[in-house]
C-alpha cells in the first residue's frame, strides 16, 4: 500500500481464498495501482452505476483506462440484482473474451453492485477473480465482506446466490461524502448491530460520538468502519459458510426486519429502518423471555433514536406474523432467533414460541415509557 496513506489492513484468513480488506481515506485515487499488485487478471470489467459514475467520473476514468478495463453502468439500486443485468454483465465478459485476456470483475458501488458482480464472478466459467470497492456505508461495513453474493428473482430477494470470496476489498470512506444521509443511516443501523452483538466499546463510541458521525466527521467514521469490518471479518473467518451458527449472530434484528419488509412489500420501509425496528423487537423479546435486563433494551432504543432511526411503527401484526412463519428460519413450530444477553453479547435460540412472538409485537406499537425500570 501507498506509504503516504494511512491505510489499515484487516486480513480475512480462510482455508481457501484468504484475502485482505484495505481501509483508507483517498485509497480510490490510486486504485488501479493497488489492483495491479494483486494481479487478478489483465482485463477488468468495472461494474458501476450512474449515481457513482457521475460524481467520480474523473477518478474512474483516470484509473480504469481503456484497453485494460471496460466500464459498465448498470441501473442504480436493487433492480441491478436481476436476470437482465446478470446477462448484460455476462455478455460483456463474453465480448471481452480472447485467448490473451484473463478477465476479472471490479464491483464499484453499493451492496447491490457488490452482490451482482460477486455473483457473476462466482458463476462465470465456474469462477473468475473479483474485487470489491464498496461506495455506500452499508457496503463498506457489511455487504462487501464475507463473500455472500446474490441476485433476486422477481418475487424473492437473494434467491440465487453463492459464497465466493473477493481477491481484496478496498474501502475508501471519501465515497461517503456524496452519499445521501438517508442511505448513510442504512449503514448506521448495521453499525449499531455490530456494537450490540460483539463490541460494547463500539456501542459506546457510537452513542458518545453520534453528532459527529451524523455530521460526517472523517476520523469518527473511519473508526466505526474499522471496528465493524474487524468484527465481520473475524466472524467470517470462524464460520465462512454459516455452518456453525456463528455467522447467524449477524442476523440480530433481521428476523423481524425481514418479516416487516415482507409484510409491507419493501415499499414503505428501508432495510436500515426495518433492522432498527427488528433490534428493538429482538431486545424486547429477549427481555420478555428473561434473557436480559431492561437496561440494554432501553440503551438500544436510545442509540437508534439518537441516529434518527425508527423504534416504533404501526404495522399489520397478522401479516408480519405470517411472514415470520413462512421465513426459512422457522423450524418445527419454534422460531430460531438471535437473542440479546447484554450489550456485546448475543446468542442463537432455536426455541422461541409463537405466543411470545405475537405478544412482543405490541412493544413496537406503543410509545416506550419504561426507562431503566
Ligand atoms: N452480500 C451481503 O453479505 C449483503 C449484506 C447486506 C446487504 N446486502 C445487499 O446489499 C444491498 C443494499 O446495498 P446498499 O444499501 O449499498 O444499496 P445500493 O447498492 O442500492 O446503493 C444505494 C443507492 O446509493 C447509490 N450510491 C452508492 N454509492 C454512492 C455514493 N458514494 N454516493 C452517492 N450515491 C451512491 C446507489 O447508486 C443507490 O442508488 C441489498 O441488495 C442487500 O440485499 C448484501
Ligand atoms: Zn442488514
Amino acid at each position: 500500500m501507498n506509504a503516504k496513506l494511512t491505510t489499515k489492513t484487516i486480513p480475512v484468513k480462510l482455508k481457501e481464498n484468504s484475502h485482505y480488506i484495505h481501509i483508507g481515506k483517498g485509497l480510490f485515487k490510486t486504485i488501479a495501482s493497488h489492483i495491479a499488485k494483486l494481479n487478478p487478471g489483465n482485463f477488468g470489467i468495472v461494474i458501476t452505476s450512474p449515481n457513482i459514475y457521475a460524481p467520480y467520473r474523473k477518478l474512474i476514468l483516470k484509473n480504469f483506462k481503456p484497453g485494460k478495463y471496460k466500464i459498465i453502468q448498470v441501473v442504480d439500486g436493487e433492480a441491478a440484482k436481476s436476470k437482465k443485468w446478470l446477462f448484460e454483465v455476462v455478455e460483456e465478459l463474453i465480448r471481452a473474451n480472447s485467448w490473451k485476456r484473463r478477465p476479472f470483475i471490479v464491483c464499484l458501488g453499493g451492496g447491490t453492485i457488490g452482490d451482482l458482480g460477486g455473483f457473476v464472478a462466482g458463476i462465470y466459467k465456474r469462477g473468475i477473480p473479483y474485487i470489491q470497492i464498496p461506495t455506500t456505508f452499508l457496503a463498506q461495513i457489511d455487504s462487501s465482506i464475507g463473500g455472500k453474493t446474490a441476485i433476486d428473482s422477481p418475487r424473492v430477494k437473494n434467491i440465487l446466490g453463492v459464497i465466493y470470496q473477493p481477491k481484496a476489498v478496498f474501502i475508501d470512506p471519501d465515497f461517503l461524502k456524496t452519499l445521501p444521509l438517508s442511505h448513510f443511516k442504512e449503514g448506521l443501523a448495521e453499525a449499531v448491530k455490530y456494537g450490540v452483538i460483539k463490541d460494547p466499546q463500539l456501542f459506546n463510541f457510537l452513542k458518545t460520538h453520534h453528532k459527529k458521525i451524523l455530521q460526517g466527521d472523517p476520523s469518527c467514521i473511519l473508526r466505526v468502519i474499522t471496528a465493524c469490518v474487524a468484527i465481520k471479518a473475524k466472524i467470517v473467518e470462524q464460520d465462512e459458510k454459516e455452518t456453525k451458527s456463528l455467522r447467524t449472530i449477524l442476523n440480530f434484528g433481521h428476523t423481524f426486519a425481514h418479516a416487516l419488509e415482507g409484510s409491507l412489500k419493501y415499499r414503505k420501509i428501508s432495510h436500515g429502518q426495518a433492522v432498527a425496528l427488528g433490534m428493538v423487537y429482538a431486545a424486547n423479546l429477549s427481555f420478555n423471555l428473561g434473557f436480559c435486563s431492561q437496561q440494554p433494551v432501553s440503551q438500544i432504543k436510545e442509540i437508534l433514536e439518537l441516529f434518527g432511526l425508527p423504534t416504533t411503527i404501526r404495522f399489520n401484526q397478522l401479516k408480519a406474523y405470517q411472514s415470520l412463519v413462512y421465513d426459512k428460519k422457522f423450524l418445527t413450530g419454534r422460531l430460531r432467533m438471535v437473542i440479546l444477553e447484554k450489550i456485546g453479547k448475543v446468542r442463537v435460540s432455536e426455541a422461541i414460541s409463537p405466543s411470545e412472538i405475537k405478544k412482543t409485537f405490541k412493544v413496537l406499537n406503543r410509545p416506550f415509557i419504561d426507562k431503566y425500570r
